[in-house]
């Protein structure tokens, strides 16, 4: 009995993401956002997606492992799409999950409570990252990582900002909750607010997207 439990819901998350990554209509993902347990609204998966599947190979960069990340790496299977996550329990839980995700472990070595003095420190530039993330421009990437919902979280100082070096000229960045601080001000120094488009609103975090049409630096 628990068995088969276990297994009717491992199937039906499994099959919710097969299905929204096949066919990403509004109710395809509503679903799998329940099955799954996903934080981000389902207006906020659709538009992304939408964004992603408009890409010829999309090359997508995503901060931040979830319960999500199965469906980012099935949508954008003609492409190439890559993880940085911070947290070793999360790598280990979505890896399992979802075999052949490309992950990337990194360490921020921020606190959120520090984000005033790092806005215009060259403390801001310090990351190791992995070659195959920095030799690529993306053409889209999504923030939703690390942790900054309290003080002593790392904060999305770094991530954010490597997003706006990362990016391609006329690539596209999404935000998550922004309606935050940090997240506000740090993207709209580094991604300009030029270059914002439209906010989703949402209780659990407003997604904000960038769309970069020319050089953000020089
Ligand atoms: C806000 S979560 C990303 C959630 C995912 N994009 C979603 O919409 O479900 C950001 C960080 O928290 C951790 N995390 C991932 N999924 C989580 C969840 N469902 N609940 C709590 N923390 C989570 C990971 O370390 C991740 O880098």
């Amino acid at each position: 009995m628990i068995i088969s439990n276990f297994l009717n819901n491992h199937n039906s998350r499994w099959m919710s993401i097969e299905l929204a990554a096949n066919s990403p209509t509004e109710q395809n993902i509503s679903l799998m956002k329940k099955t799954n347990k996903i934080i981000l609204s389902t207006r906020q998966l659709k538009f992304i997606s939408k964004t992603i599947i408009n890409k010829e190979k999309c090359k997508l960069l995503v901060f931040g492992v979830g319960n999500d990340s199965g469906y980012w790496h099935k949508l954008n299977r003609h492409g190439v799409t890559v993880f940085l996550e911070d947290n070793e329990k999360w790598i280990e839980k979505v890896k399992k999950r979802h075999k052949s995700i490309k992950v990337y472990k990194v360490d921020y070595k921020t606190k959120r409570k520090d984000w005033k003095e790092l806005l215009d420190s060259p403390d801001l530039e310090k990351i190791k990252l992995p070659d195959k993330v920095v030799n690529k421009k993306w053409d889209v990437i999504l923030v939703d990582a690390p942790e900054g919902w309290s003080d002593n979280k790392p904060g999305r100082m770094k991530s954010i900002f490597l997003s706006s070096k990362l990016v391609k000229i006329s690539g596209d960045v999404f935000v998550h909750d922004c309606n935050r601080q940090v997240e506000d001000i740090y993207s709209n120094k580094f991604l300009k607010k030029r270059n914002l488009k439209i906010e989703i609103k949402s209780f659990f975090g407003n997604l904000r997207h960038y769309q970069i049409n020319r050089t953000l630096y020089g």
